[in-house]
């Protein structure tokens, strides 16, 4: 089953506007005549609208960090998917593991938002992924499914078709330390059997991000393996000429 590579730059919290503008142009421009492959930036909330009106009609989609699951009332300081699509998103990234560790999200909250966000019209990037100390322990395998049943939970084939994961392994976010190849693949291949369970006839078209230390350098590897569909890319996205590369190397193996 041939599934369209896709890369996603997740900016975190880095750049101002007029940064985010100057970033989203350089990626739009270098990709423009790369083929078959699926871009996306995410930028900080308050850049998204600018970012997304330079971006219209290019084939770079701007996705959103977050979402709230309610679409409107007393949240002060959410913000909700269709707010998100009127901005410009195509897409959200949710339950990355920063948000889980840093801000207590669960795997509930996870299930709720991306409901929401489907309702929206947003593709949501579910972000699963075990810490060094479960690794260690031998449960890896038991985390990424019980991250994967609680934000999938009661979830229709029709929602489950709308959906990306994205494996991104805690301890190779930002350590440059990436999973090899084969563990990548272990849990890619888990990720796809444990989805083939819900919705058999899915789960060979969904596609299965990795995250974690991917540079232009180890994409081409990590693409090699038969369920890694692309990829969640933190640090090497934050500069042009790194991300451009990647997109490039990803999108050749
Ligand atoms: P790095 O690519 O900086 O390791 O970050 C990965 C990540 O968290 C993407 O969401």
């Amino acid at each position: 089953m041939a599934r369209r590579a896709f890369f996603c730059g997740n900016w975190k919290l880095n750049g101002s506007i007029a940064e985010s503008l100057a970033l989203a142009t350089d990626v739009r421009n270098g990709v423009a005549s790369v083929r078959d492959v699926d871009v996306a930036v995410a930028p900080s909330f308050t850049a998204l609208h600018a970012v997304a009106k330079r971006l219209e009609d290019g084939p770079v989609m701007v996705a959103a960090q977050d979402c709230f699951w309610e679409e409107k009332g007393a949240f002060t300081g959410e913000v909700a998917p269709s707010q998100l699509a009127d901005a410009g998103c195509k897409l959200v990234i949710l339950g990355h593991s920063e948000r889980r560790q840093l801000f207590g999200e669960l795997d509930a909250a996870v299930n709720l938002k991306t409901r929401a966000a489907l309702r929206a019209g947003l593709t949501p990037i579910i972000c699963i992924g075990e810490t060094l100390t479960e690794r260690d322990a031998g449960e890896t395998l038991g985390r990424i499914q019980a991250q994967l049943d609680g934000a999938l939970a009661d979830m229709t084939d029709a929602e489950l078709e709308g959906i990306v994961i994205a494996y991104e392994p805690v301890w190779a976010i930002g350590t440059g330390r990436n999973a090899t190849p084969a563990q990548a693949q272990e849990v890619h291949h888990f990720i796809r059997t444990r989805l083939a369970t819900r919705a058999p006839a899915l789960a060979p078209k969904l596609r299965i991000l990795y995250g974690g230390s991917m540079k232009p350098d180890n994409v081409r590897a990590l693409m090699a393996e038969e369920d890694v569909d692309g990829g969640l890319v933190g640090g090497a996205s934050l500069s042009a000429e790194s991300f451009i590369r990647l997109v490039k190397e990803g999108s050749a193996s």
